[in-house]
């Protein structure tokens, strides 16, 4: 019997977490610093890091449907599982979001997505969609810190409250 999630969705589960954290600062460092070559050049890799991790959260999700959680080795109150269960949801569905609203928003804003070996030409130029999915990026990108850190709440209190530390699952 396993309580271990299965290689494929660990590892998945820590590339992406790195993945994401290397995008927040990628992102806050672009949208500050003053124009200068070195702002559009990591405006181009934000880009395609995130178009090349939006594959791998589609992938993450397709490994998610062929395998099943594994059970737990210590009881965990339904409550307990409902909340985090339902915030696994949202998770993915911010993890989906977040790079796809970023495509978009480049694409219909007029704006390729240069991916160094080939390049995802714009597919017009409609400021109001654009806008619409830059907001839904910013918003999205306000959410998932919120669910990350509920996430990482919940970790700390089946860890110290119930002495129950659900990491192993996940390593
Ligand atoms: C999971 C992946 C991604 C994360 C976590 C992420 C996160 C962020 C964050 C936090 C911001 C700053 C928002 C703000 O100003 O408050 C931002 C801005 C931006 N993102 Fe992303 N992003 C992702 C994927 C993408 C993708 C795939 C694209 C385009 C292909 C993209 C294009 C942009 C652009 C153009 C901006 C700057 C908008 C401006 O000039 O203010 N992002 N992103
Ligand atoms: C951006 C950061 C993160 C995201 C988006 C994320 C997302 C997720 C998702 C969606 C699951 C559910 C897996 C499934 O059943 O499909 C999960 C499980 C898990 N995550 Fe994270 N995670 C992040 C960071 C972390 C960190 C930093 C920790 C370390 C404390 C952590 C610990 C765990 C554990 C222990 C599980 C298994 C929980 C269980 O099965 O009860 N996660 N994570």
């Amino acid at each position: 019997m396993t309580y271990k999630y299965n290689a494929a969705m660990r590892i998945a589960h820590w590339v992406i977490f790195i993945a994401l954290l290397a995008m927040y600062i990628a992102a806050y460092i672009m949208t500050d610093i003053d124009a200068s070559p070195l702002k559009w050049e990591i405006y181009g890799l934000h880009k395609a890091t995130g178009s090349i991790l939006l594959c791998l959260v589609l992938l993450r999700v397709y490994f998610r449907i062929k395998s099943q959680i594994p059970k737990y080795r210590d009881p965990v109150k339904p409550l307990n599982k409902l909340v985090s269960h339902t915030n696994f949801k949202l998770l993915y569905i911010c993890m989906i979001l977040m790079p796809l609203s970023g495509v978009i928003m480049s694409l219909m804003g007029g704006h390729p997505i240069n991916m160094y070996l080939f390049t995802i030409p714009a597919i017009t130029k409609d400021p109001v969609i654009s806008k619409f999915f830059y907001t839904t990026h910013v918003w999205t990108s306000y959410i998932l810190i919120g669910l990350f850190t509920l996430h990482i709440a919940g970790f700390l209190f089946h860890l110290i409250v119930e002495k129950n530390n659900l990491l192993k699952r996940m390593v």
